[in-house]
């Protein structure tokens, strides 16, 4: 049997992992500031992390969610602690497309209403209603196309005003920064506007926090630099540092009826072991503060270099976009100086690390694309 040939691969296999480096097969060490798209949020193989994974698998692994988890009230306390929301409610799930149907779903049960504002470049999954407001047509099958989606301009006020004009509107779903659309902050104001005119139509905010979520932006939820709360945060990627874990943060007023949401796995045992360890770690490790901190100064840094087109982000949720023609960049910094990044287009650059990455890993990457952009003024 052979595998679904879905993705252009990098002819690297990674065998072992450490905090923010990893080791492909023949023994070559790499710098990791992309985190497996932003996956890896305290490190890889954090000791903690792999203590209470192990420590849970010896105890209980997984059963279903027809008995009480005490495991997921924990979790659920530390979330609303660390996040800064403890009165809203953790429905637990498996993936950030999953999380974000379940906001979907839930807002629509709330309101009764069909119609969702979702914005140009958007990107929020690969699932029915999560790739139906996703702004990539070329992800969307025949049978994800709905009438019940409005795609409107990225930070322009004076369009959702408008679209909100016929009060049928249930939800709206925002990253706060974009990631795959190629790191775009929302405007605090844009956030604003948001809040106020679901709360004068009766609209639901969600919040897509799957990337831009979990400290990376200085913040925990990169929406929270706004001052506003939204009514749903979606999280993934970065809550179980590996783990497939993902949950929506639900505010007081939605309340649940049995049945309304549902999984087989989400929030078993290990999958909230991981997610509290990843938790104990941002908490007790500072990783928020640090997440601000090295990200400002690789900011700043990258600011000062040539060539480049734009520096954008927040945190360590940065975007380096460079012109057409340096495109190779990426590969480059990969195969010359073994230092792995993401990409939203071949000439945007975007650096996911592990929240505790040192000042000291950043400047090895600045060093290596400072070389990389001199290389390219001399060979231009
Ligand atoms: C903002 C955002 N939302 C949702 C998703 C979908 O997450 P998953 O791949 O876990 O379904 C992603 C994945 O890249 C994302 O970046």
């Amino acid at each position: 049997m052979n595998l679904f040939d879905v993705y252009p691969l990098n002819d690297i296999t990674i065998v072992k992992a450490a905090g923010s480096h990893v080791w492909d097969d023949k023994g070559v060490k790499y710098l990791d500031l992309y985190g497996g798209h932003a996956v890896i949020s305290i490190g890889h193989t954090h000791p903690h992390y792999v203590k209470r994974l192990e420590d849970q698998l010896h105890k209980v692994g997984f059963y279903s969610n027809s008995i009480k988890i005490p495991l997921q009230a924990e979790l659920a306390e530390k979330l609303g602690k660390v996040s800064g929301k403890d009165d809203y409610q953790l429905f637990l799930c498996n993936s950030g497309a999953e999380a974000n149907e379940n906001a979907l779903k839930l807002a629509s049960f709330y309101n009764g209403r069909k119609k969702i504002i979702a914005f140009s470049k958007a990107f929020h999954g690969r699932t029915s209603l999560a790739v139906a407001v996703t702004d990539n047509p070329g992800l969307v099958a025949p049978v994800n196309q709905t009438d019940n989606v409005l795609f409107l301009p990225f930070n322009d006020e004076e369009a959702l005003e408008e679209a909100f004009t016929k009060n049928d509107i249930s939800s709206v779903i925002i990253e706060g920064i974009q990631g795959v659309g190629g790191i775009n902050i929302a405007s605090d104001g844009f956030l604003q506007k948001i809040r106020s005119l679901c709360d004068q139509y009766n609209a639901v905010f969600i919040a897509d926090s799957v990337q831009c979520g979990y400290g990376r932006s200085g913040k925990f939820y990169s929406h929270d630099h706004s001052g506003v709360n939204a009514d749903i945060y979606t999280m993934a990627k970065g809550m179980g540092n590996g783990f497939p874990v993902a949950g929506i943060s639900i505010a007081p007023k939605f309340k649940p009826k049995h049945f309304m949401l549902g999984t087989t796995f989400g929030g078993n045992h290990l999958a909230c072991a991981a997610a509290l360890a990843v938790l104990e770690v941002i908490e007790e490790d500072g990783l928020i503060k640090n997440a601000e901190k090295i990200g400002n100064y690789l900011m700043n840094e990258l600011k000062k270099l040539p060539l480049i087109k734009e520096v954008r982000g927040r945190g360590l949720m940065i975007g380096i976009e460079l012109p057409d023609e340096l495109k190779a960049v990426k590969k480059n910094l990969l195969y010359n100086h073994k230092i792995f990044t993401g990409e939203a287009k071949p000439n945007i650059i975007r650096l996911l690390p592990a929240l505790n990455i040192s000042t000291v890993e950043a400047d090895i990457f600045l060093t290596a694309f400072t070389k990389e952009l001199n290389s390219m003024m001399v060979s231009a």
